[in-house]
């Protein structure tokens, strides 16, 4: 259930939006800017308000990597899986960030700390396999012995308690 907090994000996006179709992506990503992620009562009052479908606003919405339906983590962790990263033991690596978190690929913690998620090629394949942190900080030549040390980072230097 949204709270009234989130709504009244919504609601001041969709002030200047009303029924201009055009602009849904643009009101898609203010509206995850705002409240984080774009929640299902967000995406009704996004449907609603532009005259949409909201079959419509989804299908536009799922077909961009960009945009989010459930809640992520403060921090957001992507390990590389480009072809590179791939053959120098990016599964191995991704399967011990599992282990650690206690969590899958594409989920969050409990306490919404961090996202695990996956990645193509980030343009470091020189250094494969690789991780980031926020889209900031980039972990080059891991090994699943690496990955306590960029949690316990991430913990540390990010406030996290994972
Ligand atoms: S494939 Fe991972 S950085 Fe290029």
């Amino acid at each position: 259930m949204l709270q009234q907090e989130d709504i009244n994000k919504v609601d001041a996006v969709l002030d200047d939006a009303s029924g201009q179709r055009g602009i849904l992506i643009a009101v898609l990503q203010r509206v995850q800017e705002k409240v984080g992620y774009l929640p299902e009562e967000a995406m009704k009052m996004i449907a609603e308000r532009l005259s949409l479908s909201l079959n419509n606003v989804y299908g536009v919405a799922s077909f961009y990597k960009h945009f989010h339906f459930k809640p992520r983590g403060k921090n957001v962790v992507k390990v590389c899986m480009g072809t590179a990263c791939h053959v120098r033991g990016a599964k191995a690596v991704l399967t011990e960030m599992e282990a650690k978190l206690g969590i899958k690929e594409g989920e969050t913690t409990k306490d919404l700390s961090v996202t695990l998620e996956t990645v193509g090629c980030v343009g470091c394949c020189a250094l494969a396999p690789v991780a980031t942190v926020n889209d900031q900080d980039l972990y080059g030549e891991l090994t699943p012995k690496m990955v306590d040390d960029i949690v316990s980072t991430v913990r540390s230097e990010h406030g996290t308690h994972v």
